[in-house]
């Protein structure tokens, strides 16, 4: 099939490219010249593993093209996906919808012949009847559909996720259209995949119902943490012991840092601003979102005990800065928060990430960045480990510190509590009693 994937980011770049290894010609487009210059020299604009294999191998084939002429690649393509970006509008919770609807104004000028349109994007329930209303200025109904295929891969599992999903959505008020996209997704179906086929508005909704609900396993669990921690008890043993019960699950269930990523934070904002629009209160998810704030708040009071008190001066290294491991993804991070916290209060911060330096600690003088985890740990006061990219769970700290007066912060239970405090260092975690 013949496809064009607007906006080259983490969601259209994967599935374009995932897309286009199952046998399709794909076009990715994107307004940023830099990024798709760079593609076509093979440069992979964001840190996925395994995309940088499978992009060279499909622009090889000519089965995978990238340009910033939208007019273009919309006339060449049947099927339209629209994969950009719908965060937060600034100091709100509303999604900013402007990069949708400037796309579909474009994509408007451009329909040549019937064309599939579908989102991608995680976008509020109603907003593909807009997207039509639009298009239905220009465009007579009969040469488009607009369907809803929200996406749920994972950073860090992206391309796995895409090719073996656990379910594919398809939102779609037309038969035609929805067969024809089931027919694009056959090989992933026959793969295993569950095929679900709604109403377009269940689709737009099941994104947000699912992040929404994600957020609150975590937070959930979060929770439960704090209460493990003042009764001598492993959560661990809590979210093993739970999750085995089927009903609930083991996934999700993991006590860390405050969840940050750029999905679920905007999302369960965002499906707040619906459930206003509708007159409906959701008190759960609202109370999530207070919890997890006050998380990145509790953590930080934590990192103020293990130091007495005294942040000034303190040699703080960070292990991992990006919202999680296996991503060079810094969108609500919480150590966005947390390390400009600790600079302001005249803490000296050396962190370290696998994916490199992080302009966003830019402006913080005392804020640098190491490019190994030796210079990184090397005379701290605190380690704190943000992430678990497996490059941390190998740390042996008895030869990277001299000093046992090091005391380490692992955010993320990287490590058995008894075994390193056996090698003399004062070690705290989540969850687990100091
Ligand atoms: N990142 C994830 O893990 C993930 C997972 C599932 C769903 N989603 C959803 O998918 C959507 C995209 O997320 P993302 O993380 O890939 O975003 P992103 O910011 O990485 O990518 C968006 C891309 O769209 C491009 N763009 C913006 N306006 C454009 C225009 N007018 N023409 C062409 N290109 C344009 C930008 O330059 C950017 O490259 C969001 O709605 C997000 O909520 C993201």
């Amino acid at each position: 099939m013949k496809l064009c994937m607007i906006g080259t980011g983490y969601v259209g770049l994967v599935s374009g490219v995932c897309f286009s290894d199952l046998g399709n010609n794909v076009i990715c487009v994107d307004k940023d010249e830099k990024k798709i210059n760079n593609l076509k020299k093979g440069i992979i604009p964001i840190y996925e593993p395994g995309l940088e294999e499978l992009v060279l191998k499909n622009y090889k084939n000519k089965r995978l093209n990238f340009t910033t002429n939208l007019d273009n690649a919309v006339k060449k393509s049947d099927l339209i996906f629209i994969c950009v970006g719908t965060p937060s509008k600034k100091n709100s919770n509303q999604a900013d919808l402007s990069q949708i609807y400037s796309v579909v104004r474009e994509i408007s000028k451009s329909i040549n012949k019937f064309k599939i349109i579908i989102t991608k994007s995680t976008v509020p329930v109603t907003t593909g009847d807009y997207i039509e209303k639009i298009i239905l200025k220009k465009i007579p109904r009969n040469k488009f559909s607009i369907v809803s295929n929200p996406e749920f891969l994972r950073e860090g599992e992206a391309i796995r996720d895409f090719i073996y999903p656990d379910r594919i959505v398809i939102g779609s008020n037309d038969k035609k259209s929805n067969s024809i996209i089931k027919n694009l997704y056959a090989p992933i179906i026959s793969k295993g995949a569950k095929y679900m086929s709604t109403n377009r508005r269940s689709a737009e909704m099941i994104k947000y119902v699912s992040n929404s609900f994600l957020a609150t396993k975590i937070t959930f669990i979060n929770e439960i943490a704090n209460l493990c921690e003042k009764t001598d008890i492993n959560v661990e043993d809590i979210s093993i012991g739970i999750g085995l019960d089927k009903r609930i699950g083991g996934r999700f269930l993991r006590a860390g840092p405050a969840y940050g990523g750029s999905c679920f934070p905007k999302d369960t904002k965002a499906i707040l601003l619906t459930a206003k629009k509708f007159k409906t209160n959701l008190s759960v998810i609202k109370s999530v979102i207070k919890s997890n704030n006050e998380r990145t708040k509790l953590l930080l009071k934590k990192v103020n005990q293990i130091l007495n008190n005294k942040i000034k001066n303190k040699k703080i290294c960070f292990l991992g800065v990006t919202f999680k491991a296996n991503t060079d993804d810094m969108r609500d991070s919480s150590s966005l928060i947390m390390i400009p916290y600790l600079a302001k209060h005249g803490a000296i911060i050396n962190y370290y990430d696998p994916t490199g330096y992080k302009q966003e600690f830019k402006k913080f003088k005392n804020v640098l960045c190491s490019n190994s985890i030796v210079d990184a740990v090397k005379a701290s006061d605190l380690v704190i480990i943000h992430t678990d990219w497996n490059d941390f769970k190998s740390i042996n700290f008895k030869k990277l510190s001299n000093s046992k007066k090091t005391k380490i912060y692992d955010l993320r239970n990287i490590f058995s509590k008894n075994k390193i405090k056996s090698l003399g260092f004062k070690y705290f975690s989540i969850g687990r009693s100091d």
